[in-house]
């Protein structure tokens, strides 16, 4: 037998993406190729690369360009880009960079190993059709491989949306649910596999409208399907659009105790006129109401956010609404960027702000949020909450996992293995980690 030919594959961006890599390790596995964590030794190199802003797909190219050495020694190393940077813009990475062997689009990863076999034989490659059928059902499992506690579960793709300053609509197209079976044959595949917790994917998960054998499903009942999955001990899903946070799932965060105590609902921005800029058919009104009733259906609930500052003719009156927004909030934890003027997008045409304007109010909504999310993990000193652990720590006997909040938490003494759920006391807070003891 040949010795296996080696993968190197680096994700950019999203957990999509991170779901997305596994995905193509499995279908390249299954002609012949491991993973390798060095791409000196690789005998392909993907980059699955993140679009959604202009920094994210400027390093592609700076990334490219740094495996030039590496194609000069070995001619048969195969180079290719895959994810929302090979979907906008296939022909010029082609172009722009002769080292690029293939490019596949996220909705093209099923044919991967057809695409290899043409790029061994010395052909340029690309794919970035939107095809019909279910690239995860044609993608093939290899033999089952024990897998670490959580894992990601992509159950909806694209969006609907547009949203003035997003790529997204573009790169992953419309939006499509997977049926629900599919989704809890994985499911229960993955818990098989050594699987506690799983987190549900989509770029706009809570539009998940999944076909079930009685019609389709609501992410919801999908969340309830997978609460009998016995084994099965944690449910989380990412990302969600205020504006279908429906009825039904909002009651499942007060009575489906699976589903994790934290929801990451982007909010964008605080203004009014920017968020009708935005298309984002939400008011901080509605945003903030929204919030209250899923508080009063699980009050401890963890909420985090992202956010845009600078947003083509923000002014510092807007700006001063995503602040008050937030101080209205309290968020455990958010992501903020400065706008990146996607081409392509309707909020590209508009009237930029300064950038050296929109610099400052990123800092000074970063210096809020970072306070807030500070405030909620010191909160957790003196409560007990629920350990998954996933690794070892640095020191003897220490092991290290995620809170039902999804804090990590380092625990000392500790006699409790890798998949293991644990009651815990949180005794103190550091810079970005929580430290307790287990509860006998
Ligand atoms: N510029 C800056 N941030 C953006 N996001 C999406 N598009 C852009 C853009 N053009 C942010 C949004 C989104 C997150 C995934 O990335 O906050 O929720
Ligand atoms: Fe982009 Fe999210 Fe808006 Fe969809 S809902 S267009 S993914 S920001």
């Amino acid at each position: 037998m040949s010795a296996p030919k080696k993968l190197f594959i680096k994700t950019y961006g999203c957990q999509m993406n991170v779901y997305d890599s596994e995905r193509m390790a499995e279908a390249l596995g299954g002609e012949g190729y491991v993973e390798t964590k060095s791409p000196d030794d690789a005998d392909m190199i993907l980059l699955n690369t993140c679009h959604i802003r202009e920094k994210a797909a400027e390093k592609v190219y700076s990334e490219l360009g740094r495996f030039k050495g590496l194609k000069a020694e070995k001619p048969d190393l195969k180079i290719g880009v895959a994810g929302c940077v090979a979907q906008a813009e296939g022909q010029e990475i082609m172009r722009r960079q002769p080292l690029v062997d293939l490019v596949v689009g996220p909705q093209s990863y099923h044919r991967l190993p057809e695409m290899e076999a043409k790029a061994r034989e010395g052909e340029k490659v690309l794919d970035t059709d939107f095809p019909e059928e279910d690239k995860f059902e044609k993608l093939k499992n290899r033999p089952k491989a024990k897998r670490g506690p959580t894992a990601f579960l992509t159950v909806q793709e694209g969006c609907d949306k547009f949203c003035a300053f997003c790529v997204v609509p573009y790169t992953r197209g419309a939006e499509v649910s997977r049926p629900a079976d599919r989704i809890l044959r994985e499911a229960q595949d993955l818990v098989e596999r050594g699987v506690r917790e799983i987190t549900l994917l989509g770029q706009n998960v809570n539009a998940y409208h999944g076909a079930g054998p009685n019609g389709d499903k609501t992410l919801a009942q999908l969340i309830w399907e997978l609460d009998k999955v016995d084994g099965l001990e944690r449910i989380r899903f990412t990302t969600s659009h205020p504006n279908d946070m429906q009825d039904d799932l909002i009651e499942a965060h007060g009575t489906c105790a699976k589903l994790m105590p934290y929801l990451h609902l982007p909010v964008q921005a605080g203004s009014d006129k920017i968020l009708k800029r935005m298309n984002r058919a939400h008011t901080a009104e509605s945003y903030l109401r929204l919030i209250e009733r899923i508080r009063a259906a699980r009050p401890d609930i963890l909420i985090s956010g992202d956010f845009i500052v600078g947003f083509p003719e923000e002014t510092e009156a807007d700006f001063q609404a995503t602040l008050d927004l937030v101080e209205e909030v309290k968020y455990g934890t958010a992501y903020s960027f400065k706008y990146s003027t996607r081409p392509g997008t309707p909020a590209a045409e508009r009237p930029q702000v300064d950038p050296a304007e929109a610099d400052d109010r990123l800092q000074r909504l970063q210096a809020l949020l970072t306070k807030q999310q500070r405030e909620v993990q010191d909160s957790m000193v003196g409560r007990d909450v629920t350990v998954l652990f996933e690794k070892a720590g640095r020191f003897p006997g220490q092991m290290v996992g995620k809170s039902d909040y999804l804090h990590a938490v380092h625990v000392a003494d500790c006699d409790r293995a890798i998949g293991d759920l644990a009651r815990v006391r949180i005794l103190s807070s550091g810079a970005n980690s929580l430290a307790g003891a287990l509860i006998d």
